[in-house]
């Protein structure tokens, strides 16, 4: 285990040397950069067509910070902040206290242009998880930018109203900067939306849940690289909602529209409500749903998000309610067979978390006041965005495996490479297809359960197959909507159908365990 280097303290031995590979990378692909006078690599990335006149401007800044997290000492930790140069003051909403970034409040069709300002010790590129942008916009780990330089994004808020996010996404280094704080919410709203007057204002309740370990000093706690974390994925054993531990929010007996991020490197939640309460799953990755499902239980996955209406009228002043992440089988979320296949004591003392995933967890709690809210009826018809879509026909269907060879979890049965894009992974703009990730057996005890993300536009599940009878998790799993993240249990196999973006490029598709991910979990597909 070591520390994060926070840039102040300096940089593991580790760091530098990653440091150095990455800039190395940057070097060879980074054909954008310009260095100006100052030495400082100035990068100017336009997204669209010259002439861009953007309605939102923002700077953003990625810069070490210290925020209080547990009482006693700070905790230092890494930070977007922001400004709004131009358009709407109300387009970032600090969060106080917290490490998270600002929520970014966009509307469908505006244009915006972000400035990203890297004031890390090291590289860095931000990536805008679930929009469709160009790829210049899309923060592609070969445009990462080192301290002190800026990348220009613009691009157009095409999305649906939905949760969105916002993370660094430099190659091999997206776990730790995620880890150290670097995330935040993106919202975007739209009139199909606004016309539903769902749940707002203090009834709706946005939540990033991260888990994190803590030392003595109330400071971070990270892998080393340890190959049972790699291999797992780093787990904390206490659980953070927007950055605060198991907070507890007075709100009105009213209906709440509460809306999830699963912000973890690698942990999955089963999430539940205390007492019975109802709830009502109204939106996933990509937005609305056509129409509620009501679900006792939510399996969230890494970087997805789910978007819930849940009932707490009627209840009495000072009643509590809890979320929690139920308990289910770790094997559920994969099995790690080391100790069969190594002898267990090769893969060094970095143990496991103490919390392993399906450990019940108690999230937050929600205390009611004794105020009622206004009434509501949770609507029929959320969107018609549905019927736009309808299962495939005569649709490419590409095979994806997901798989483990020799101390690496394969995509396709390939690692990462910055530039690298087999013909299979070579599509047309606006095309369809189906690309079935299938978790495969690999006889060496080797299991894991793959949040498989893809890059660019939104998907539909089409089908899933197999897995675990056992399982528990299953059941919580919402595949309806529009997705860019889909959970692949142990012995799956789901069909996913995407139409490609219509911006050409390279894109990324990866496992959002942010360990996989960072471990060469992922690859390039190439829109032409
Ligand atoms: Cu949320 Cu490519 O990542
Ligand atoms: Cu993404
Ligand atoms: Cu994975």
């Amino acid at each position: 285990m070591s520390d994060l280097g926070d840039g102040r303290n300096g940089l593991s031995r580790r760091d530098v040397l990653r440091l150095v590979s990455l800039s190395a990378i940057g070097g060879i692909v980074g054909c954008d950069a310009r260095p100006a006078g100052d030495g400082r690599a100035v990068f100017s990335q336009r997204g669209s067509a010259s002439g861009f006149v953007p309605d939102v401007e923002l700077v953003l800044t990625a810069a070490p910070d210290e925020v209080r997290v547990l009482p006693g000492a700070l905790t230092r930790v890494w930070r977007f902040t922001g400004r709004v140069l131009k358009g709407p003051a109300d387009t970032l909403q600090t969060l106080p206290g917290s490490y998270l970034g600002p929520i970014i409040r966009l509307r469908r069709g505006q244009r915006v242009r972000v400035r990203f300002a890297n004031q890390l010790a090291e590289d860095s590129i931000v990536h805008w998880h679930g929009l469709d942008v160009p790829e210049a916009a899309d923060g592609h780990p070969r445009r990462v930018i080192g301290h002190g330089g800026e990348y220009e994004y613009e691009f157009e808020v095409t999305n649906r109203a939905g949760a969105y996010w916002y993370h660094p996404h430099p190659h091999m280094r997206t776990g730790a900067q995620v880890y150290a704080g670097l995330a935040g919410l993106l919202l975007v709203g739209d009139a199909e939306e606004d016309a539903l007057s769902l749940p707002s204002g203090d009834a709706e309740l946005l939540c990033v849940i991260q888990d994190r370990r803590f030392d003595a000093r109330n400071q971070l706690v990270f892998h080393g690289g340890g190959m049972m974390d790699m291999m797992n994925g780093f787990l904390g054993d206490r659980v953070l909602v927007n950055g605060a531990p198991q907070p507890t929010t007075d709100v009105d007996a009213a209906w709440h529209r509460v809306r999830v991020l699963n912000g973890s490197n690698a942990r999955i939640y089963k999430l539940a409500w205390s007492a019975g309460i109802q709830m009502f799953v109204i939106g996933v990755d990509g937005g609305l749903l056509e129409h509620p499902l009501r679900q006792p239980i939510v399996t969230l996955a890494p970087g997805q998000r789910v978007d819930l209406l849940l009932d707490l009228t009627g209840l009495a002043a000072g009643t509590e309610v809890h979320l929690e992440s139920e308990t289910f089988a770790e094997a559920d979320a994969g099995v790690v067979g080391m100790a069969g296949m190594m002898g267990g004591r090769m893969m060094g003392t970095s143990a496991r978390s103490t919390v392993p995933n399906g450990a019940p967890l108690r999230v937050m709690t929600l205390r009611t006041r004794a105020r009622n809210g206004p009434a509501f009826r949770v609507p029929d018809r959320l969107s018609s965005f549905d019927a736009s879509w309808s299962a495939p026909t005569d649709v490419p269907i590409r095979r994806v495996p997901l798989s483990f060879r020799r101390m690496e979890w394969l995509l396709g049965g390939r690692t990462f490479a910055m530039g690298d894009v087999a013909p299979e992974e070579t599509v047309t703009a606006g095309s369809t297809h189906v690309w079935e990730f299938m978790n495969l057996a690999n006889g060496m005890g080797m299991e894991a359960a793959h949040p498989i993300h893809m890059h660019g536009r939104q998907f539909r599940i089409v089908d899933r197959a197999g897995g675990r009878p056992t399982s528990t998790l299953r059941a919580g799993i919402v595949d309806g909507g529009w997705r860019d993240t889909v959970l692949v249990l142990p012995g799956e196999s789901v069909r996913v159908q995407v139409t490609f973006t219509r911006h050409p490029g390279l894109y990324l598709y990866h496992c959002h365990i942010l360990e996989h991910e960072d471990m060469g979990m992922m690859r390039n597909f190439r829109v032409t």
